[in-house]
């Protein structure tokens, strides 16, 4: 594996000395050069990006080509995709591509065939799901399930739900699907508050089986339900288990034939793509599922074989770390114009933030050039009348992805054709602002007098430049929403790789797991000399004001 400080290559030099060109230009100055808007377009089929509107040029372009030379890009997507072991900390192979691939060309991992293995868990899948959906299998008192509850957190949450929401169109029989995550109780409670035991399947989703959260949910589900008059030997028929530690699952009281397992080599954030994915399988149809997969695939090629200006994943990375390192941006919205996709800025938090939130590099040094991206973001129009004030007038430097479909799953009067005007408009005003003279002469076409015109002309006045990439595509289905999800991760692949940091572990999530369950001990048995005074103080606090 190669350790190649980005910052010591020529191509890096090559792109400071474009960014000082480039970061004194207006964003509309840029775009007038460029001659033909196809050449800042990448697309896979009726899936496009177009990033004209960004600080860049050929020759930037030229030079980020050059620097995933440099850095080995090539050589360290052979070594993913082929199951070397690049998780280096934790000594594993990053292999969630295996799972969408197809499963009847054999693929050895240590000796082991997982082609084999994967194809076990999906089959396994199916029949649950299908059993789920035409009612083989039933609750314990003879009803049809209704309800889904996934009890997972982090990526054994975020995945599904946000696939749920996105996929709500294709939802079978009115199976509805909960996402219980909190370990605050208000979660589950209010989950068990639209609920019938009878007709409920609990899917304890964790690749671990241990994670605090999802432990104590799935217990306090597991006695809600036995309080509600189910018997002990029910719980096989209304529990199932996602996981990667079989033991523990069995040890809480799961039959084997509902533990579905997955492995090291799928991280928690990369694995809704594993029998992470069951409650999909269960409410949309394991065929939904299967054609997610199947899209996500797709992009996997398009990654792996499209040269850089048309690779989408790819050229996204570098309009990111263009940002990142030479333009001093720090956050990135995601702003689907689509209400079904209203999770995905918060799955994409955990995937990108997880993943590039790291300042060691793979040499195990002290980096000294930013890494990692703040990701956030809402769905259009509603973030419009919220956060867009900031990003067209306020001081922090934003750059944004817009996505949309051309068709919808809801014609309702002629509130796409609206939506879409938005979407395009909003890209189409951050780049282009508007000038103080244009104020001007607009107040004066409403008849403001010149006084007025003098005081309000800053204050509506718009400096633009603010970049931004569109992505559209033609519907969101599931082979679509595969191809989307598989498009960031290799994107944040990209990333991680360029800057020299390993992207498949988390011991930044560790610190706090282990404090809490100190602060839980104190809470229990009073402070120890090593506690923290503040801390101490506060438990203190909050003790007075508990009745
Ligand atoms: O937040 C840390 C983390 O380990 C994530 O990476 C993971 O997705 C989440 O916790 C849940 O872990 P598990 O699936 O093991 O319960």
């Amino acid at each position: 594996m190669y350790r190649i400080n980005p910052t010591s290559t020529p191509a890096w030099k090559e792109l400071e000395s474009l960014s000082n060109e480039l970061s004194n230009k207006h964003l509309v100055d840029i775009v007038s050069t460029h001659t033909r808007m196809s050449s800042y377009e990448a697309s896979l089929k009726d899936f496009r990006l177009n990033y004209m509107r960004n600080h860049l040029d050929d020759s930037v372009l030229d030079a980020f080509e050059r620097l995933f030379d440099q850095t080995k890009l090539a050589e360290a997507i052979e070594e993913q995709f082929s199951g070397e072991k690049i998780n280096v900390t934790e000594g594993r192979a990053v292999l969630h591509t295996a799972l969408r691939k197809n499963t009847s060309t054999p693929f050895l991992l240590d000796g082991e065939n997982i082609s084999k293995q994967i194809e076990g868990v999906l089959s396994q899948m199916e029949h649950f799901s299908n059993g789920i959906i035409n009612g083989d299998h039933k609750g314990y008192s003879g009803k049809l399930f209704t309800d889904i509850v996934n009890i997972g957190i982090g990526g054994s949450d975020l995945g599904p739900l946000m696939v749920y929401e996105a996929l709500n169109a294709y939802r079978k029989r009115g199976l509805k699907a909960h996402f219980v995550s909190n370990v605050d109780g208000s979660h589950l409670a209010r989950t068990l508050q639209e609920i019938n035991p009878e007709t409920t399947l609990f899917i304890i989703a964790s690749k671990t089986f241990t994670t605090q959260e999802t432990m104590a949910n799935a217990h306090s589900a597991r006695k809600w339900f036995l309080d509600s008059g189910a018997k002990i030997e029910d719980v096989e028929l209304h529990f199932a288990a996602l996981s990667t530690n079989i033991p523990a699952a069995e040890d809480f009281g799961i039959h084997a034939s509902k533990i579905f397992g997955f492995w090291d080599w799928v991280g928690g954030r990369y694995s809704v793509w594993s029998a992470i994915g069951l409650s999909l399988c269960c409410t949309l149809g394991y065929e939904t599922f299967e054609k997610m997969l199947r899209g996500a695939e797709e992009m996997d090629h398009h990654f792996k074989e499209t040269p850089f200006r048309e690779n989408i994943p790819m050229v996204l990375a570098a309009i990111g770390i263009w940002y990142t390192n030479f333009m001093n941006y720090s956050s990135h919205a995601i702003l689907p114009y689509d209400q079904n996709l209203s999770r995905l800025a918060a799955y994409l938090q955990q995937a990108d933030m997880e993943s590039n939130g790291k300042s060691v590099d793979r040499n195990g040094q002290k980096v000294d050039y930013s890494t990692g991206t703040i990701i956030w973001g809402e769905p259009g129009t509603n973030g419009q009348h919220a956060f867009y004030q900031l990003m067209h007038q306020g001081t922090p430097k934003i750059t944004a992805d817009f996505l949309a479909s051309a068709d919808t799953h809801y014609p309702l009067g002629n509130q796409h054709e609206l939506l879409l005007a938005n979407f395009l408009a909003q890209p189409q005003a951050l780049m282009h602002g508007l000038t103080a003279e244009q104020v001007r002469l607009n107040m004066s076409r409403e008849g403001k007098t010149a006084e007025k015109i003098d005081q309000l002309t800053p204050f509506r006045t718009f400096d633009g430049n603010r970049p931004s990439n569109i992505l559209i595509y033609k519907l969101l289905d599931p082979h679509q929403l595969g191809r989307i999800i598989a498009m960031y991760e290799h994107k944040i692949f990209v990333q991680g790789w360029v800057w020299n940091i390993y992207s498949y572990d988390q011991w930044g999530v560790e610190l706090g797991k282990k404090i809490a369950n100190q602060v839980l001990d104190e809470m229990k048995n009073g402070p120890t000399p090593e506690s923290d005074p503040i801390t101490s103080k506060l438990i203190q606090d909050l003790f007075d004001l508990q009745s």
